[in-house]
């Protein structure tokens, strides 16, 4: 029995550990991190996360072939294959500080391998990682080894949150990069096998390591530039009275442009679009290709750009002062169907709009009222440190009145001057809106900025609406 061990039981490792055990009831998977309490519940009824499906994937396989566990050393022992799938956010300070990826979980992770192992393993990126980090990991391995042998594979993950199964059972393509030696071909081979499971081969791409590395970085970049070109567009829209729907279904047709990723929104959140982009401009820095370094920080900067824009629409329409206002947040997740709220572009707005003096009233069906005060005191960076490690003493930038967190969106919405929606979860598509407008204070504004309702029937109940891209 091959028995795969996977470091790191995130929105990364547990999914896809889960999904390899479904469909490969012969290999045996452990998944271990030095997070108790994420171990405690991916043991229990809880899971750590919410993600549409995995609650049954992990019932069908836990206890039999699917484990988690706090016994990291034991479990890299005993595995063939390890994967690394700690968090590699960008480094907060030092050199590359707000760029570089920070690589001190993965350096511990492969140090840890080096020093617990007694045997041959096949050592898998999983974690999105700089260009050329497995070179650097051969060298702690094989500095650190006793005449064993480690092969390093890179094999990126191309997940979205929220569709994670759906992503897991049925990829685009799996990508595995690994040295082009012999050695190097017979683990592609052994981690091939492993997804030809249920992925068919003509998806499964083999490349050399460095292209497998940079392959993950370009896709996002590549993924959140669509997004940064759309939204610079909506100011455009809005500046012209064109309609930024209109605009992105009339170049989606195009076949060479596709249909996909052309949603205008008030920005991408999400852990690693913005991180792998920096990486990116990092990198290209560090290779003295400013210019490359420049074109990928526009993407980030035109996000930055949005939330901002949409801050500034918020207070400019309610009379230039949103002091002492009740403004009702819906949604705080960085996108539908996941609890999830790294860089969520939620707390920008909510940042924004509490400088300005607001009085928020926030709801998300998925995420708790715990969260959102930590993120909303968290300085920019920290929060991709998983809790356990994050700063004790956060700065806040606002008074902790000023933020409540409600159970749903009648009671957020109640009294309010206005709503912002910044999350498309599809309950707030079938609200009662004549009863919100009915409890609000007048006039009434709404701000959509994720296109979740029907402006002109909004209006026609008489609110004063704006979404993002559309004329007003
Ligand atoms: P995460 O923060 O949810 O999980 C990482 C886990 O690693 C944490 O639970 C942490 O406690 C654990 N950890 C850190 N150091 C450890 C160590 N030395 N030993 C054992 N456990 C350790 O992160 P994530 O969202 O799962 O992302 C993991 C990686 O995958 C990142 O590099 C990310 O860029 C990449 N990625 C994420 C997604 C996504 O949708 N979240 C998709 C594709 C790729
Ligand atoms: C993204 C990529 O889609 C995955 O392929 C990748 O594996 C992952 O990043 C990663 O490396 O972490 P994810 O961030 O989970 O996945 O979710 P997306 O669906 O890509 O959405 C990211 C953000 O962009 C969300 O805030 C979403 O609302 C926003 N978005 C997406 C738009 O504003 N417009 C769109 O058209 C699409």
């Amino acid at each position: 029995m091959v028995k795969i061990c996977c470091i790191g039981a995130g929105y990364v490792g547990g999914p896809t550990m889960a999904v390899i055990a479904l469909k490969c009831p012969s290999v045996e998977v452990a998944v271990v991190d030095i997070w108790d309490k994420r171990i405690a519940a991916w043991n229990s009824d809880q899971l750590p996360i919410y993600e549409p499906g995995l609650d049954d994937v992990v019932k069908q396989c836990r206890g039999k072939n699917l484990f988690f566990s706090t016994d990291v050393k034991k479990h890299v022992k005993e595995a063939d294959i390890v994967f690394v799938s700690v968090n590699t956010p960008t480094k907060t300070t030092g050199l590359g500080a707000g760029k570089a990826a920070d690589l001190t979980y993965w350096e511990s992770a492969a140090r840890m391998i080096a020093d617990v192992s007694e045997s041959s393993k096949v050592v898998v990126e999983k974690s999105t990682v700089p260009v050329k980090t497995a070179e650097a990991i051969e060298k702690i391995l094989s500095h650190n080894s006793k005449g064993i042998k480690f092969q390093i594979l890179s094999n990126p993950e191309f997940l979205a949150e929220g569709t994670a199964i759906q992503d897991l059972f049925n990829p685009d393509r799996v990508l595995i990069g690994g040295r082009e030696t012999p050695e190097g071909q017979e683990a592609i081979q052994a981690l091939k096998d492993v997804y030809a499971q249920w992925v068919s081969e003509d998806r499964i791409i083999t490349t050399n390591l460095w292209s497998a590395e940079l392959s993950k970085l370009a896709a996002n970049a590549f993924l959140a530039q669509r997004i940064s070109s759309v939204n610079a567009m909506s100011a455009l829209c809005e500046a012209t009275g064109a309609n930024v729907s209109q605009v992105s279904h009339a170049i989606g047709k195009d076949t060479r442009i596709g249909p996909k990723f052309l949603n205008t929104s008030v920005g991408f959140g999400g852990s690693c679009f913005q991180k792998d982009i920096l990486n990116l401009v990092y990198i290209c820095e560090c290779n003295g290709l400013p210019e490359v370094a420049e074109y990928w920080r526009q993407v980030v900067k035109i996000n930055d750009y949005q939330k901002s824009r949409f801050v500034n629409r918020v207070v400019a329409s309610m009379f230039n002062t949103v002091s002492t206002k009740k403004i009702a947040i819906l949604g705080f997740a960085f996108k539908k169907d996941t609890g999830d709220t790294r860089e969520t572009p939620a707390i920008d707005v909510c940042k924004g709009l509490l400088v300005d003096k607001a009085e928020l009233s926030i709801y998300d069906p998925q995420v708790t009222q715990d969260q959102i005060q930590r993120d909303l005191t968290l300085r920019k960076f920290d929060w991709d440190h998983p809790i356990h490690l994050q700063p004790v003493n956060p700065t806040s930038c606002f008074n902790v009145d000023q933020v409540k967190v409600v159970r749903d969106a009648y009671e957020a919405t109640k009294g309010a001057h206005g709503i912002c929606i910044l999350t498309e979860w599809d309950e707030f598509k079938s609200l009662d809106y004549n009863k919100i407008y009915e409890n609000m204070q007048k006039p009434a504004f709404i701000f959509d900025g994720r296109y979740v309702i029907d402006a002109d029937k909004l209006r026609e109940i008489g609110f004063i609406v704006f979404s993002i891209g559309k004329p007003l």
